[in-house]
């Protein structure tokens, strides 16, 4: 099958280069010029493992190519993806459909013969709709269908969760979409992976609810992390003795120092203006975001709490700023609330982290970035460790003993347990867990 993927952000690229891999014929569109000649030449934008290695082992092959011109693309395809940004909205925390909107009219003025149009962003309920009115409405005699097939990929593991996802969910009431959709993921099927056809409006909501559910679990257990520090309980051994419930189910149950990203904060906040243009009430949705927002704000007083309540001139070394591990992405990290508090409150902060650094150094201005974690964490009044990138999880405990100043950790991630942190002589502070 031909497809044309509309936007080579992260959805984009991994989606053209995994439907490629899948044996499709993928042009992937974007207008940014520089960033098609970069993708051109090999070059991956973003840093996600096993990206480099499947982008170009498709080029190479003939099924992947780059062009910043739509027309072509979209005239040969069978299928059509969009998939644009949908940043949120300055102020109002709506998510922003400009660009959805104006690939639709291009895709709508370039189209020939039946087309499937495939909205891969993720939108508010009702954009398929509106989606299909503008293309009718530029080309009244056109043939087509817009169907939504929302992601569910993770940064640091897309190509796997688009490679084995528990589920595909297409919305869409065309006998003859659905059709084109099987074929395309039918690599999928041979895995005997469920597709889920469902209507459009719904599956425009599925992926908004999956995430706010994902969203809301992380702020039950980071709740309940607090509370285990005021009983002194363990939440990750609550996480599991919960988690081993089918009903609950163990994943996203791993406390920390809120969750950030590029879709929870922005998606759990574009739900809750549809709920409220709607007077649906959301109100765990509002307390799950609002809990992870104050969160984090919060975690700088711990951190500042560890190293004995005051970290005026003192020389801080933190380990990771991406929001998680395997990635170099930066929106909404949790470093981007605790750094620049922990500056404010008289601090230096070295910072390093594998990936990230180049992306992180513009948001965090006056942060002394460093080669490696033993460079950060050499004559540091602490260690705090901020993502759980896997390197971090091996330090030499006693190298680390005597390369701070003073032996202070402050592990927001729980990589490490309290009893070799003990056995190391280390002062080790992490979270839903009693210091030690
Ligand atoms: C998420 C969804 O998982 C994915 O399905 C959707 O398509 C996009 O958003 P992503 O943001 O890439 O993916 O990463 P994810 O692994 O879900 O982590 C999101 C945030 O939650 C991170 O900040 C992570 O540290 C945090 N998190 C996750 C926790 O704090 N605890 C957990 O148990 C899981």
């Amino acid at each position: 099958m031909r497809v044309a993927m509309i936007g080579t952000g992260y959805v984009g690229l991994v989606s053209g280069a995994c439907f490629a891999d899948f044996g499709h014929e993928v042009v992937c569109v974007d207008k940014d010029a520089a960033k098609i000649e970069a993708l051109e030449r090999g070059e991956i934008p973003i840093y996600e493992p096993g990206l480099d290695v499947l982008v170009n082992g498709n080029r190479f092959a003939g099924r992947l190519s780059f062009s910043t011109d739509l027309g072509p693309a979209v005239r040969g395809a069978d299928v059509v993806f969009i998939a644009v940004g949908t940043p949120s909205r300055r102020g109002d925390g709506h998510a922003d459909l400009s660009y959805v909107f104006a690939a639709a009219e291009e895709v709508a003025d370039a189209m020939s013969g039946y087309t499937l149009v495939v909205n891969k962003s993720t939108v508010p309920v009702g954009t398929g709709d509106k989606v299909e009115e503008l293309i009718r409405a530029r080309k009244p005699q056109a043939d087509f269908d817009v169907a939504s097939n929302p992601e569910f990929l993770r940064e640091g593991s897309a190509i796997e969760d688009f490679k084995r996802p528990d589920r595909v969910v297409v919305g869409t009431g065309s006998e003859r979409a659905k059709e084109l959709m099987n074929q395309l993921y039918r690599p999928l099927f041979l895995n005997e992976t469920p597709i889920l056809f469902t209507a459009r409006r719904t599956a425009e909501v599925i992926k908004y609810a999956a995430n706010a559910f994902l969203a809301t679990k992380i702020s039950f257990i980071n709740e309940i992390a607090d509370l285990c520090e005021k009983v002194d309980a363990d939440v990750q051994a609550v996480a599991k003795g919960i988690g081993l419930d089918k009903r609950i189910g163990g994943k996203f149950l791993h406390a920390g120092p809120g969750y950030g990203g590029s879709c929870f904060p922005k998606d759990t906040l574009a739900l809750l203006r549809t709920a409220e243009e709607t007077g649906a009430s959301l109100s765990i949705v509002e307390a799950a975001s609002s809990s992870n927002a104050e969160r984090k704000k919060r975690m700088a007083e711990k951190i500042i709490a560890a190293c004995g309540g005051d970290v005026k001139g003192q020389t801080l070394a933190v380990l990771g700023v991406t929001f998680k591990p395997n990635t170099d992405d930066m929106r909404d990290a949790p470093s981007l609330d605790i750094i620049p508090a922990l500056q404010k409150a008289g601090a230096h902060i070295r910072a390093y982290d594998p990936e990230g650094m180049e992306e992180a150094a513009p948001l965090l201005p006056g942060t002394e970035w460093m080669k490696d974690e033993n460079e950060a964490m050499k004559g540091a009044d602490a260690l705090i460790i901020l993502t759980e990138w896997n390197q971090f999880r091996a330090l030499d405990l006693g190298h680390l003993h005597e390369s701070l100043r003073k032996p202070v950790i402050v592990d927001l991630r729980n990589i490490y347990t309290r009893e070799e942190m003990k056995k190391a002589g280390l002062a080790y502070h992490s979270v839903g867990r009693a210091p030690v």
